[in-house]
């Protein structure tokens, strides 16, 4: 049996500018996980168990475009093109053994926690682990941001990133990934809406807004992008606390490229206003996950103010 598992994701600062290239920060959230499970089997065919979306089929009976049936594809016809870098591949072998695959996933699904882009790191490692086909983490990352372009359209590639390296990321789009060093902990509550929104449909609306005016959202997204810049350096020199006011102004940007929702504004407002340094919404927006930065000892109280004005679960994450 092999199994590998990959966590979910955040994004601190940047989400949308960094479509344009902008800088953004995400980090791991470990709390989330999503994990798969391979068994040689008795049964023909490649089996495939996602019990969370009620799905128990064969690989062959699934649209080629499924979502994990996509991975697999992807990955067999990978492993029969190029020969492995270590010499003992699957490639050649002809036909593939007979495997029962199990996915779980702790993520929520369309919430900006990076859930498919979890699910297909777990599943193509825990298939090269499996069938002896060894890949990189460029490699896997290469892999997993192939299969968010079939999914989502443009993708700027920060979600495949941050959870194949599950390592904190200043992620520039095309750009080799930087691991941001994080000067003292500071910890993050995500507050959920509870409503699911898919980031294809935020993006290409802010993708229609700067197509009827460049030069304003050029200038919107550099603003962003200084921010994430900024968080940056704040977060390594350890001064932490700096980061709640750019949160605030983050989120103000993100209102302005209208990818928040009444829903979203009520839970940064209250969290700011149960004690939180600064919030804003992460992500796609239009829904999903919402950020606050809070000292240690206020995350309690600040947790029950979100769940009173609405959030459907809270997560107390540190960054360290
Ligand atoms: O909704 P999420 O967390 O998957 O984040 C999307 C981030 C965007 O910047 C809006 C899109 C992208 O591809 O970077």
């Amino acid at each position: 049996m092999t199994t590998a598992s990959t966590p979910g994701k955040i994004i601190l600062f940047g989400e949308h500018a960094v479509v344009y290239g902008r800088p953004a920060l995400a980090i791991p959230v470990t709390q989330v996980h999503a994990d798969a499970e391979i068994l040689d089997s008795d049964s023909k065919g490649i089996w495939i168990h996602a019990s969370g979306v009620n799905l128990h089929a064969e690989l062959n009976t699934l649209p080629p475009d499924h979502p994990i049936a996509s991975v697999i594809h992807n990955f067999l016809f990978l492993s029969r093109q190029s020969p492995s870098p270590f010499g003992r591949g699957v490639r050649g072998e002809g036909r593939f053994p007979n495997l029962q695959i199990s996915i779980t996933s702790t993520i929520p699904v369309a919430s900006g926690l990076g859930s498919g882009a979890a699910v297909t790191v777990a599943l193509v490692r825990a298939l090269a682990a499996h069938l002896h086909y060894p890949m990189t983490d460029e490699e896997v990352n290469a892999f997993a941001y192939d299969i968010e372009k079939l999914h989502h359209g443009t993708p700027s590639g920060i979600d495949n990133t941050v959870v194949t390296y599950a390592k904190p990321v200043y992620f520039i789009k095309s750009q080799p990934i930087e691991i941001f060093k994080v000067g003292a902990p500071f910890t993050i509550l995500i507050g959920d809406t509870g409503i699911s929104a898919p980031t294809k449909e935020s993006v290409t609306d802010v993708k229609k807004l700067w197509e009827a005016d460049k030069s304003k959202w050029e200038s919107v997204f550099d603003r962003v992008g200084e921010i994430a810049k900024s968080a940056r350096e704040k977060i390594e020199t350890g001064d932490w606390r700096l980061l709640g006011e750019l949160m605030n102004q983050n989120h103000a940007l993100l209102q302005e490229m209208t990818v928040s929702l009444p829903e979203l504004d009520l839970l940064v407002e209250a969290a700011k206003n149960a004690g939180a340094l600064g919030a804003k919404l992460s992500g796609g927006g239009r829904g999903g996950n919402m950020i606050a930065l809070v000292e240690q000892e206020k995350a309690g109280e600040v947790s029950s103010a979100l769940t009173s004005a609405g959030a459907k679960r809270t997560l107390i994450t540190t960054i360290s």
